[in-house]
Protein backbone atom coordinates (compact mmCIF):
# COMPACT_ATOMS: atom_id res chain seq x y z
CA UNK A 1 0.00 0.00 0.00
CA UNK A 2 1.38 3.83 -0.56
CA UNK A 3 2.76 5.72 1.75
CA UNK A 4 0.17 8.05 3.79
CA UNK A 5 2.41 11.39 3.37
CA UNK A 6 1.65 14.54 5.75
CA UNK A 7 2.90 18.03 5.06
CA UNK A 8 2.32 21.25 7.61
CA UNK A 9 3.64 24.72 7.06
CA UNK A 10 5.88 26.90 10.09
CA UNK A 11 8.62 29.15 10.75
CA UNK A 12 9.52 26.70 13.92
CA UNK A 13 11.06 29.47 16.04
CA UNK A 14 12.95 28.98 18.94
CA UNK A 15 11.66 25.18 18.92
CA UNK A 16 9.49 24.58 21.72
CA UNK A 17 7.01 21.35 22.85
CA UNK A 18 4.15 23.03 21.62
CA UNK A 19 5.44 22.41 18.08
CA UNK A 20 6.84 18.92 19.02
CA UNK A 21 3.70 18.06 19.98
CA UNK A 22 2.11 19.43 16.64
CA UNK A 23 4.98 17.29 14.28
CA UNK A 24 4.46 14.12 16.15
CA UNK A 25 0.47 14.86 15.85
CA UNK A 26 1.15 15.07 12.36
CA UNK A 27 3.63 12.51 11.67
CA UNK A 28 0.98 10.07 13.41
CA UNK A 29 -1.19 10.47 10.91
CA UNK A 30 0.86 9.13 8.36
CA UNK A 31 3.72 7.39 7.34
CA UNK A 32 5.94 9.84 6.13
CA UNK A 33 5.69 13.87 7.37
CA UNK A 34 6.97 17.05 4.81
CA UNK A 35 7.60 20.23 7.05
CA UNK A 36 7.67 23.34 4.57
CA UNK A 37 9.78 25.63 6.96
CA UNK A 38 9.21 29.18 6.08
CA UNK A 39 12.27 31.11 4.45
CA UNK A 40 13.91 33.88 6.23
CA UNK A 41 13.14 36.27 3.10
CA UNK A 42 9.11 35.13 2.86
CA UNK A 43 9.38 35.96 6.56
CA UNK A 44 10.40 39.26 5.57
CA UNK A 45 7.68 39.99 3.31
CA UNK A 46 5.85 39.22 6.16
CA UNK A 47 7.66 41.64 8.53
CA UNK A 48 8.50 39.08 10.82
CA UNK A 49 12.34 38.02 11.60
CA UNK A 50 12.94 34.68 13.26
CA UNK A 51 15.65 34.34 16.11
CA UNK A 52 17.34 31.51 14.12
CA UNK A 53 17.84 31.60 10.54
CA UNK A 54 16.27 29.38 7.72
CA UNK A 55 19.54 26.94 8.28
CA UNK A 56 19.13 27.10 11.75
CA UNK A 57 15.49 26.03 11.72
CA UNK A 58 16.18 23.42 9.43
CA UNK A 59 19.21 21.78 11.12
CA UNK A 60 16.85 21.25 14.32
CA UNK A 61 13.61 19.94 12.43
CA UNK A 62 15.47 17.29 10.46
CA UNK A 63 16.92 16.29 14.09
CA UNK A 64 13.34 15.14 15.35
CA UNK A 65 12.06 11.77 15.30
CA UNK A 66 8.70 12.32 13.15
CA UNK A 67 10.51 14.99 10.77
CA UNK A 68 11.33 13.37 7.46
CA UNK A 69 12.00 15.49 4.84
CA UNK A 70 12.02 20.05 5.32
CA UNK A 71 11.96 21.87 2.29
CA UNK A 72 11.55 25.59 1.79
CA UNK A 73 8.11 27.43 2.21
CA UNK A 74 9.17 30.49 -0.03
CA UNK A 75 5.97 31.90 -1.12
CA UNK A 76 1.76 31.66 0.05
CA UNK A 77 1.37 30.08 -4.13
CA UNK A 78 3.41 26.78 -3.21
CA UNK A 79 1.04 24.67 -1.61
CA UNK A 80 -1.00 23.21 -4.19
CA UNK A 81 2.68 22.49 -6.31
CA UNK A 82 3.96 21.40 -2.93
CA UNK A 83 1.05 18.55 -2.78
CA UNK A 84 1.93 17.54 -6.15
CA UNK A 85 5.45 17.38 -6.00
CA UNK A 86 5.34 15.25 -3.16
CA UNK A 87 2.11 13.00 -3.37
CA UNK A 88 0.79 14.63 -0.62
CA UNK A 89 -2.24 12.91 0.98
CA UNK A 90 -3.01 15.62 4.00
CA UNK A 91 -2.14 18.98 5.43
CA UNK A 92 -1.98 19.40 8.64
CA UNK A 93 -1.77 22.93 10.50
CA UNK A 94 -2.34 24.49 14.05
CA UNK A 95 -5.56 25.28 14.73
CA UNK A 96 -4.92 29.26 14.80
CA UNK A 97 -5.62 28.57 10.75
CA UNK A 98 -8.28 26.75 11.33
CA UNK A 99 -11.16 28.22 8.22
CA UNK A 100 -8.64 29.98 6.89
CA UNK A 101 -8.98 31.26 3.36
CA UNK A 102 -4.40 29.92 3.04
CA UNK A 103 -5.74 26.45 3.68
CA UNK A 104 -9.66 25.96 2.77
CA UNK A 105 -9.15 25.83 -0.85
CA UNK A 106 -6.59 22.58 -0.63
CA UNK A 107 -9.30 20.65 -0.18
CA UNK A 108 -10.17 20.33 -3.59
CA UNK A 109 -6.77 18.46 -3.57
CA UNK A 110 -6.08 16.82 -0.33
CA UNK A 111 -7.25 16.22 3.01
CA UNK A 112 -7.00 19.30 5.22
CA UNK A 113 -7.34 18.97 8.68
CA UNK A 114 -6.33 21.58 11.69
CA UNK A 115 -5.02 20.46 14.90
CA UNK A 116 -5.79 22.19 18.50
CA UNK A 117 -2.79 24.62 20.00
CA UNK A 118 -1.21 22.91 22.91
CA UNK A 119 -2.12 26.10 24.97
CA UNK A 120 0.59 28.11 26.58
CA UNK A 121 3.36 28.61 24.50
CA UNK A 122 4.09 30.37 21.74
CA UNK A 123 7.40 31.61 20.18
CA UNK A 124 6.22 34.79 20.66
CA UNK A 125 5.67 34.03 24.28
CA UNK A 126 9.25 32.96 24.65
CA UNK A 127 10.34 36.11 23.07
CA UNK A 128 8.27 38.24 25.60
CA UNK A 129 9.24 36.30 28.63
CA UNK A 130 13.31 36.49 27.87
CA UNK A 131 12.66 40.32 27.49
CA UNK A 132 11.31 40.70 30.79
CA UNK A 133 13.51 38.86 32.58
CA UNK A 134 16.66 39.11 30.52
N1 LIG B 1 1.74 25.27 17.23
C1 LIG B 1 0.97 24.50 18.11
N2 LIG B 1 0.90 24.84 19.45
C2 LIG B 1 1.57 25.91 19.91
C3 LIG B 1 2.37 26.71 19.03
C4 LIG B 1 2.43 26.36 17.69
O1 LIG B 1 0.34 23.51 17.71
N3 LIG B 1 1.47 26.23 21.20
C5 LIG B 1 1.78 24.91 15.82
C6 LIG B 1 1.20 26.03 14.94
O2 LIG B 1 -0.20 25.99 14.94
C7 LIG B 1 1.82 25.69 13.60
C8 LIG B 1 3.19 25.10 13.98
O3 LIG B 1 3.10 24.75 15.38
O4 LIG B 1 1.05 24.68 12.96
C9 LIG B 1 4.30 26.10 13.75
O5 LIG B 1 3.94 27.27 14.43
P1 LIG B 1 4.73 28.64 14.41
O6 LIG B 1 3.82 29.73 13.94
O7 LIG B 1 6.04 28.48 13.75
O8 LIG B 1 5.00 28.80 16.00
P2 LIG B 1 4.33 29.75 17.08
O9 LIG B 1 4.86 29.34 18.41
O10 LIG B 1 2.84 29.79 16.91
O11 LIG B 1 4.98 31.15 16.66
P3 LIG B 1 4.48 32.65 16.78
O12 LIG B 1 4.35 32.97 18.25
O13 LIG B 1 5.58 33.46 16.12
O14 LIG B 1 3.16 32.72 16.06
Amino acid sequence: MALKRILTYGTFDLLHYGHIRLLRRAAAMGDYLVVALSTDEFNAGKGKQSYYDYETRKEMLEAIRYVDLVIPEENWAQKATDIEEYHIDTVVMGGDWAGSERFEYLKDVCEVVYLDRTPGISTTKIKENLELNG
